[in-house]
């Protein structure tokens, strides 16, 4: 395996970042997490808005253009041979002495991209299986609009779901709405048919996925609601799912142990599974 560290392209198991990187220390930076499909990214271009983003709202300098950026991650993506999978990109503010503020003096960015493989047919088993999530508060800052690489609460609520024998963790806000799932956006389907996700801002991170899956359920003549739900709303919901850019659109079948529906993956998620990759760009 092949990883692009800060302007070379070495092998993954020695692919290696400073000490005094201010992502190591201070999870200063930020990421994007991209599908590959047939060798191509996903979205691509709505990734790319979505990371200029993230540098812009935390004053990081982007390293080099949309399109040199576009390059290195088609180049590791040729030279690991994926087909499928996934792409990660990281951007961190750079190597500086500790000091909490950030540095005055013009540093340069440290950036990091590595592929894997994922296989879809594994995907696939488990989209049509479904999935099971637990449902715990929100403590996350209130700006995780912006994709930082501080995910410790995020890596937490996951390993609570783990060990709850679930595949992901929904948090919810002080309210007792769903604000998203830890590493996906979080759907439910009402009893009338209609699509209901928070809608975005600051609480939660503008999902690739949440973008794309709207625009193919217009296409198949959904609605979708853009409104905040309760963890009591999505039990007693016809369908739940998740969407994200690893997994797409996958159907949530238990909250907290109780089953959504009848407990199998509900009709509409799996349709817009289907329809995903015609709309996706
Ligand atoms: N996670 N919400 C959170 C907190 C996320 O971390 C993600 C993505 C999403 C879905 O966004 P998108 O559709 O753009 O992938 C929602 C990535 C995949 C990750 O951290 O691995």
């Amino acid at each position: 395996r092949i990883a692009y560290v800060n302007g070379r392209y070495v092998p993954h198991a020695q692919a290696q970042v400073h000490i005094e990187d201010r992502g190591y220390q201070f999870a200063d930076g930020v990421y994007e997490v991209c599908e590959i499909l047939k060798g191509r990214l996903v979205d691509r271009r709505l990734h790319m808005d979505r990371l200029e983003r993230s540098l812009r709202e935390l004053s990081i300098t982007p390293p080099m253009s949309r399109l040199a950026l576009g390059m290195v991650l088609d180049e590791v993506v040729v030279r690991n041979r994926v087909r499928e999978g996934f792409v990660y990109l990281q951007i961190t503010r750079g190597v500086a002495r500790r000091d909490h503020a950030f540095p005055t003096a013009d540093i340069r960015p440290a950036v990091v991209a590595t592929v894997r493989s994922i296989s879809r047919e594994k995907n696939e088993h488990t989209a049509e299986e479904g999935i099971s999530v637990i449902t715990m508060p929100d403590n996350r800052w209130e700006r995780v609009d912006i994709k930082t690489v501080g995910l410790l609460p995020n890596a937490i609520a996951k390993t609570k779901a783990r060990e709850a024998g679930a595949k992901e963790a929904w948090l919810v806000d002080a309210d007792g709405f769903v604000t998203e799932g830890a590493s996906t956006t979080a759907w439910i389907v009402t009893q009338d048919g209609v699509l209901v996700t928070r809608p975005n801002g600051t609480g939660i991170l503008p999902g690739i996925t949440r973008m794309t899956a709207t625009r193919v359920a217009e296409r198949e003549g959904i609605r979708v609601e853009e409104r905040k739900f309760t963890v009591d709303e999505a039990k007693r919901a016809r369908e739940a799912f998740s969407t994200g850019a690893t997994t797409i659109i996958t159907p949530i079948v238990e909250i907290d142990g109780s089953p959504v529906a009848n407990g199998k993956p509900g009709s509409i998620a799996m349709r817009l599974r289907a329809a995903f990759h015609e709309v996706a760009e």
